[in-house]
């Protein structure tokens, strides 16, 4: 009866008597304008709206998955489709995802990563015996000797161990502490970790942490989710995007007027710029800290990724010792890697660590007590990170496999590196600073001014509309420089190097071609 009061208030009146006093068909027309109907009628108001929601998480923007992303996606189920377009697929140069691009996994790691999900593969005699002993190590290191069972949540003690001794070696004898060493979920959840941990006042005294810009928008997201105060400073783009402590001081200057800035934030090398920071340069940035009494943050995981024959990856942590004792003992420093960029390019197993120095002892008990709540990290993610900082040495077996995989895929990557500048600098119109290191070209584009009213009237950042319309007419996927920052009236997009040489050739003279007429079109 109830059912039939909410039809009739509904406007849906039975005409012929049925068992139920309806006939079988309006009941079934009831039914179905029941269904119809009732989703609208019976839903309470949602809890959860754009209006109530976290707005600190509404805030978020990440570019590098953003909408030009999303119209990739719809593009390639058009072609799935079989809708015509003047391209047969879609090119995701937009997200430093090497393996994705084709890229193919360290022989070494995945033999250990197999070992170590599948340990009866241990009496196979396809894997080579250092593989073996790598796997045995990480496995008696695991609750229950096994992958599937939670860690410690600073990390396996064995793993962290290794990390300390890599990092010991890496700068030349410089002391690591295991103690110092969290292994995270990627970098990202290390730099997230200890940002959240950084954040805190309110009004002119809320925590301000200052990024370069153009900056990885993992920043800026992370900012925004913690409702903290972002301080830009600029790169120099006439000059290969140096960080000049001029502008540091600058940035820091204006920023006390309205936050406490707290935190300096450094990408070396640079992403989506590609520099890679002189020593003198991160002394520099090392004495400002001190001097300002900030927190340092290194993001360091493109450290393997140095191309230009004139530069050389120092690590924030060596420079900060060899400054002595008044900036060793004294600086606090989080410091950055990842499984996946490098060489390995290992993305999906979400491994990284952070080694923090320091720290203050009540902070330290803080800091495990926030991720003790996330249990730990994927183990997996922490066997791969191992396998990175502990790789096969010359007169092990796999040695020479090892060695020239790792080769093949750096060099590799520096030469895209300078093709990608080359070509890049031939187009009249485009100009791009040497690509130093990392993975991505972020070459500055001239944008005509018929083309920005174009954007303007689409409701469109200029070099959004330029990137939507390579995606439209080429395929290729890039991101607006406006998702990472620029300086006001500067146009920018970031790609990366990864896609194969043949295809990276194809992927440029497409942009070539593209920007051309683009020129043309607004001239
Ligand atoms: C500068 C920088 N930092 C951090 C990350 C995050 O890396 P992960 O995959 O380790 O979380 C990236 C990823 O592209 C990056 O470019």
């Amino acid at each position: 009866m109830q059912r039939a009061a909410a039809l009739v208030r509904l406007g849906c009146c039975p005409r012929t008597p049925g068992p139920w006093g309806r006939s079988q068909s309006s009941a079934a027309a009831e039914a179905s304008a029941v269904l119809k109907v009732r989703p609208e009628r019976s839903r309470r108001e949602r809890i959860l709206t754009l209006e109530s929601m976290n707005p600190q998480v509404k805030a978020v923007e990440y570019a590098v998955r953003g909408p030009i992303v999303l119209k990739a996606g719809e593009i390639e189920l058009e072609l799935q489709r079989g809708i015509k377009k003047p391209f047969t697929e879609v090119i995701r140069a937009n997200i430093g995802d090497a393996q994705a691009m084709g890229q193919q996994p360290i022989t070494f790691l995945r033999q250990v990563m197999a070992l170590c999900t599948y340990p009866n593969l241990l009496d196979s005699p396809s894997f080579p015996e250092d593989a073996k002993k790598r796997a045995r190590r990480i496995l008696q290191a695991c609750g229950g000797n096994s992958l599937g069972s939670y860690s410690a949540s600073q990390g396996v003690n064995c793993i962290r161990e290794d990390v300390a001794a890599y990092i010991t070696r890496r700068d030349g004898g410089v002391p690591a502490d295991p103690d110092n060493i969290y292994l995270t979920t990627g970098a990202s959840d290390g730099i997230s970790t200890i940002l959240k941990i950084l954040v805190s006042g309110g009004g002119k005294s809320r925590t301000g942490v200052m990024i370069p810009i153009p900056q990885y928008p993992l920043y800026s997201a992370v900012i925004s989710e913690l409702d903290a105060i972002q301080v830009n400073y600029y790169l120099d783009e006439e000059n290969c995007w140096a960080l000049n402590v001029n502008e540091l001081r600058r940035a820091v200057q204006e920023a006390k007027d309205h936050c406490d800035p707290k935190v300096l934030c450094i990408i070396n090398p640079g992403n989506p710029t590609g520099q890679v920071q002189s020593r003198k340069c991160i002394e520099d940035v090392i004495h400002f800290a001190w001097e300002e009494k900030l927190f340092l943050l290194a993001d360091e995981v493109y450290q393997d990724n140095v191309y230009s024959p004139d530069c050389k990856f120092y690590s924030f942590k060596k420079v900060l010792y060899e400054m002595g004792p008044e900036y060793s003992s004294n600086v606090e420093l989080a410091s950055f890697h990842s499984t996946s960029k490098g060489y390995m390019g290992e993305c999906g197993y979400r491994g990284g660590y952070m080694e923090v120095i320091n720290l203050h002892p009540e902070i330290k008990g803080q800091l495990v007590k926030l991720l003790s709540v996330r249990l730990c990290p994927p183990v997996s993610g922490q066997a791969a990170m191992d396998i990175v900082v502990n790789p096969p040495v010359p007169g092990e077996e796999s040695f020479e496999l090892f060695h020239r995989e790792k080769e093949s895929v750096l060099g590799n990557l520096a030469k895209k590196a300078k093709l990608t500048e080359d070509l890049f600098n031939q187009v009249p119109g485009i100009h791009c600073n040497p690509l130093q290191g990392a993975m991505y070209a972020f070459p500055r584009i001239f944008i005509p001014s018929k083309a920005v009213e174009a954007a303007q009237a689409h409701k469109m950042a200029p070099d959004m509309f330029y990137c939507m319309k390579l995606l439209e007419e080429t395929g290729i996927c890039v991101v607006p420089g406006s998702g990472f920052g620029q300086r006001e009236g500067t146009y920018h997009f970031r790609m990366t190097i990864l896609p194969p040489v043949e295809k990276l050739k194809t992927v440029l003279q497409k942009v070539k071609d593209f920007h051309i007429k683009f020129l043309e079109k607004y001239a």
